[in-house]
Parts: structure tokens; sequence; C-alpha cells
């Protein structure tokens, strides 16, 4: 009895530990989106697929000399499910890399699972800062931003246009923590105060009552951090509470990223900081962004880029290695040192593999994230936490 417990305790421990399983010549890459195919960011999932597919049909359907198949996971943005998500993608689809995802709780339960089993994992958005902070490994890579970025870019910025008392307003999770966070570090060195931090939980949107306190603190400025479709419903319900041309409103970019034509005139002139903008006119992304409108019938946004982002900074990985997932530091090796060509503009991936990055400050100008400058240039992540 006693020994057959042992064998059992052995055998799941070899499971837990084991490396991501050894992969027949020949053999299909198996990989697991997952993403939010339901909900507030549904959208965003959706462009992330959109993205990563088109780079891999741009290479013949290959990665790192394998074809592809697909396993898809709906990840409702709901931390509460990720665990069993992931875990099934890993021990029961045995897939050999996983990309996803858009929210950072669902990120971070992800980080924990692909630690622990030596799973190859993309994220392609969510920027909890954990992911390339104290959960950071070898065999985990962020193609996006951490949450710190886009909101300390933007802290700069307010600061430099002469504004002293600011009002944030976020989602009450880690991203809207950390972008607001972000926001203060920078804002605060350039001499300006936060007056109040207003919150709601994710993914609410009774914005009314807030609303009106901001009108009641008569703040300079108010800085935001919502995407997706509560970035849609707060932009209307910020104009429609008559605080527009009142009260001026910035945003990390997922604030109009991806929603301007839900947002309509309420978002025009709104300026956000984010590491992608709709007319860079550079020949990369006007490649990508018709090859994208061709084969989908859509204009890009930021979460298309980082779904394509991903997809290069993986096939970089894998051509190392021949297409091998099990060698993780030779994969880990090759995206340290590479440049990738993204349609953002070039960028390199720090020691803790996130991107380093210049931050655009865009204005919306007729229905575009127009760039009218660079907030912030090759943007490093503090990546506080990380040893590897
Ligand atoms: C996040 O949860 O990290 C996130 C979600 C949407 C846009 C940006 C960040």
């Amino acid at each position: 009895m006693v020994k057959t417990t042992l064998l059992a305790v052995a055998a799941a421990a070899t499971l837990a530990f084991a490396p991501a399983h050894a992969q027949a010549p020949g053999s299909k890459l198996k990989v697991g989106l997952m993403l939010p195919a339901t909900g507030t960011f549904a959208a965003l999932g959706n462009a992330i697929e959109n993205g990563f597919k088109l780079y891999v049909t741009e290479q013949g359907g290959k990665l790192g000399g394998r074809d592809i198949e697909y396993v898809k996971v709906d990840d409702e943005s709901d931390p509460a499910k990720a665990t069993d998500n992931v875990n099934k993608l890993i021990k029961r689809d045995n897939v050999d890399v996983i990309v996803g995802t858009v929210h950072s709780g669902v990120a971070m339960a992800m980080a924990k699972v692909a630690k622990d089993t030596g799973t190859l994992l993309m994220v392609p958005n969510a920027g909890a800062d954990a992911v390339t902070g104290p959960m950071c490994a070898q065999n985990i890579f962020r193609s996006s931003f951490t949450n710190y970025q886009p909101g300390y870019a933007m802290g700069e910025v307010v600061a430099k246009k002469g504004h002293k008392n600011v009002v944030t307003i976020t989602w009450k999770y880690a991203a809207g923590d950390e972008s607001v966070k972000g926001f203060k570090e920078a804002f605060e060195k350039g001499g300006g105060k936060v007056l109040k931090d207003l919150s709601l939980p994710f993914p609410g949107v009774e914005f009314q009552a807030l609303l009106t306190e901001i009108a009641s603190l008569k703040p300079d400025a108010v800085y935001t951090f919502f995407a997706g479709g509560g970035a849609v419903k707060f932009v209307k319900d910020y104009a429609a509470a008559g605080l527009k041309g009142k009260i001026p409103l910035y945003g990390a970019g997922f604030l109009t990223d991806g929603t301007l034509e839900a947002q309509g005139a309420d978002a025009e002139g709104l300026f956000t900081a984010l590491h992608y903008a709709d007319s860079l006119n550079t020949p990369r992304d006007n490649a990508f962004r018709l090859a994208y409108a061709k084969t989908y019938k859509l204009q890009p946004d930021v979460y298309a880029v980082q779904g394509y982002d991903a997809a290069q900074m993986l096939a970089v990985g894998l051509n190392a290695v021949k297409g091998d997932t099990t060698k993780k530091a030779e994969i880990a090796a090759a995206i340290r040192k590479a440049k990738i060509d993204s349609p953002r503009g070039a960028f390199t991936v720090s020691a803790n593999h996130n991107p380093v990055q210049d931050f655009y400050l865009r204005q919306v100008v007729k229905g575009e994230n127009k760039s009218v400058g660079i907030a912030s240039k090759a943007l490093v992540d503090p990546g506080r936490g990380c040893k590897m």
C-alpha cells in the first residue's frame, strides 16, 4: 500500500516537472491559443489570433520547419478558470507552445503553470508586470508591453504639458493598478500630484457616479486605463457627462485602439501613449496593414501587431533549434539577441523577455490614432523582481 502510494507520488512528480513532451521528427507543432472569444476583450483576442495566423501564413504555414496545428480555448478573461484552461491545453491536448492572453489576471495564472511545467509561453498582450518580473522564466516571453510602460510614458507627457493635479480612473485589477502606478511614477517625478485614484471592478461599466466625482474634484486632467468594450463605453460616457472639452482625458493607448469606430466623435482629439499608431507610414507597417486588410477585411490594431510579433518571436526561437521546443535555453538565447522586425518599428527583447520599444504619443484625428511624436524612446521595463 505504502509502496503503491510512493510510486504514484513519484509518477505525479515526474509528470509535473517533466520538460514538455519530446517531439517525433516531422510532427506538427501544436499551438494552444488561449484567448478571450467572449466578453469585453473578445475583439482583442480575435485580432491577436488573426495577427498570429497572418505571420504563420506568410511563412508558408510553418514555424521552425514544422507545420502548425491550432487548439483553441476561450479563456473568457476569467482568472478563476485560467489554471484549469491552461492545464487542459498542456495535459489533455499536449500542446508544444501556448499563446495567450489578453487579461493580466489570466496571464499570471498561465505563467505560473508555464513556469512549473516548462511549457513555452508567448504572451501577446497581457501586461501584468509580474509575468516578466518575479514570475519571469527562460520559457516565458512577451511580444506586447508591461502595464508600467504606457502608463509611465503618459505620465511624462502629462507632466510636460504642465498639468499639476490629476485624478486617475480604471478597473481594479492588475492591469489598471499597474498602469496607474507607472503613470504616477513618471508624473510625480515631473512635479505632478495625483489627487485621487478612482476604480470599479473589472469588467464593470457603471461609470456615472465616478464621473460625477471627477466633476466635483475639478482636476487639471484625468488619466485612465480601459480597453475593449469598456473603453468604448467610458469614452462615450465621459463626453455625455459633459467632461470632454472641460477636463482633458489622457490614457494608455488601449483607450482608443480597436475602438474608434464605436467611439466616433467622442474620441476625437484624445491623446494616448502606445507602442503602435495608425499612420506610421513605414514600408514594414504599410505591407503589414495591406496584408491584414486583404486577409481579414479589417483594419489592424495594436493587438493584431502583438499577435503577429508573438509568431515572429516564436519563429526566431524555433528556427534556431530546428523546431525542437524542448531546447529552452537555445530558444531564449536566440530571442534575446534578435531584432524583431515589427510593424510598430523594430524592437529588441530585454533580459526579462519583454520588448524594449518606443512609445508613441498619439492623437485621435479623423478616426485614426495618429502619431504626433515619441512619448518615450526605447523604454525598458525595469523587470523588478526577475531572477532567471
Ligand atoms: C491586461 O489585462 O493586461 C490588458 C488588457 C487589455 C489591454 C491591455 C492590457
